[in-house]
């Protein structure tokens, strides 16, 4: 069976790589539609040796096809106003914005962690942020064997989180360009402020981390408290995850559920200085996990170091693998 896809912002950084993501994985595409901003309409793009064309973004121009999946990398406005109005002409929505990931009849689902969920979709479902999504990967296989008591985050973010503007703000402030995207430069430097600040001194970044968190481990006991930062890397985000279990662990234990966790890659071996680092993880597909070692300050203490491409599996990849799920299921 073969599937109608549509796009939706199809030539911004994470849509061009659902492009490139559909074709390597082969997911059975029968039409495929491509919209973005007026701005786009008429640019041809390319999909499996095919030209197709880029149409505005309006209901006149979606109510006549018969849409399955809609993958959604538009911005949270754009996806609020279009995303239900995909649903209503029967389209599954796969949206990339964080404007419904916290709706309670919204799945936000990672398919290593909590593929049961699709099912419970009404038309809507939830990719979860890029910083969420590697950390969930990687803590998922800790709360099912000892439970997590507490989660302190550190994310070391790349310019490519921050779109192809973000991007830019790196490649050219090196050549002594003023920012565009950033409040200050990035080249050089490094931004404890991403996304925008909340009363209560958090940015939104770091609340979508505790909240979505909760939410897809399905847990909302865990203590959680997060620091962001966008760092002068252009692809693929590094976090420094420190836990505490509820039980006792031994070190051993943790390499071996890592040997065996799915979508996890194990990289830790400090003697031969194998650990993840982002250039790497850049155009991969698997969370990696390394610098494994026990928190000697609490007991049932532990820090990881995970990297992932922030764009394949942060976005792009997460977001087909989800529709994957759902053809499977
Ligand atoms: N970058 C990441 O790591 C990442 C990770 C997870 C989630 N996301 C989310 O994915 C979304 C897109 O991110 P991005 O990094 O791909 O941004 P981007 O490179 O800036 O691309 C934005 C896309 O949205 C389209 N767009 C803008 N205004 C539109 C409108 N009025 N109607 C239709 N399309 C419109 C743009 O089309 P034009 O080219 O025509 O302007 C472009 O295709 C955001 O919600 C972001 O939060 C990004």
């Amino acid at each position: 069976m073969k599937y109608n896809v549509a796009l939706v912002g199809c030539t911004g950084m994470v849509g061009r790589k659902f492009l490139e993501i559909l074709e390597e994985r082969n997911f059975p595409v029968n039409e495929l539609y491509l919209f973005a901003s007026a701005r786009s309409a008429g640019k041809e793009m390319t999909f499996s040796g095919a030209n197709y064309t880029v149409e505005e973004l309006k209901e006149d121009n979606i109510k006549n096809k018969k849409i399955d999946f809609a993958l959604f990398s538009a911005g949270g406005s754009i996806s609020l106003e279009y995303a239900p109005i995909f649903a209503r002409y029967g389209a599954v929505v796969i949206d990339n914005s964080s404007a419904w990931r916290m709706d309670p009849e919204v799945p936000l689902v990672v398919p290593e962690v909590n593929p049961e969920d699709v099912k419970k979709h009404k038309g809507i479902i939830a990719n979860p942020n890029c910083s969420t999504i590697q950390a969930v990967a990687a803590l998922k296989p800790l709360h099912d064997k000892y439970g997590i008591k507490r989660i302190v985050y550190s994310t070391y973010q790349a310019v490519s989180g921050a779109g192809a503007s973000g991007y830019n703000d790196l490649v050219e402030g090196y050549k002594g360009e003023a920012p565009k995207k950033f409040p200050y430069p990035i080249a050089g430097n490094l931004l404890p402020h991403i996304d925008s600040f909340l009363d209560n001194g958090y940015t939104k970044e770091e609340m979508k981390m505790v909240n979505e968190t909760r939410k897809i481990l399905h847990d909302d006991s865990i203590k959680i408290t997060a620091t962001t930062v966008r760092v002068p890397v252009l692809n693929s985000h590094s976090e420094s995850i420190n836990v505490e279990l509820n039980n006792s662990f031994e070190l051993e234990d943790i390499f071996e559920l890592y040997k065996n966790a799915e979508g996890i890659i194990l990289e830790d071996d400090v003697n031969n200085l194998v650990y993840p680092m982002p250039l790497d993880a850049s155009g991969k597909d698997g969370v990696y996990v390394g610098r494994i070692r026990r928190d000697f300050s609490l007991d049932n203490g532990l820090n990881l170091w995970v990297v992932a491409d922030n764009i394949r599996k942060g976005a792009a990849l997460n977001t087909i693998q989800i529709a994957e799920c759902m053809i499977n299921k």
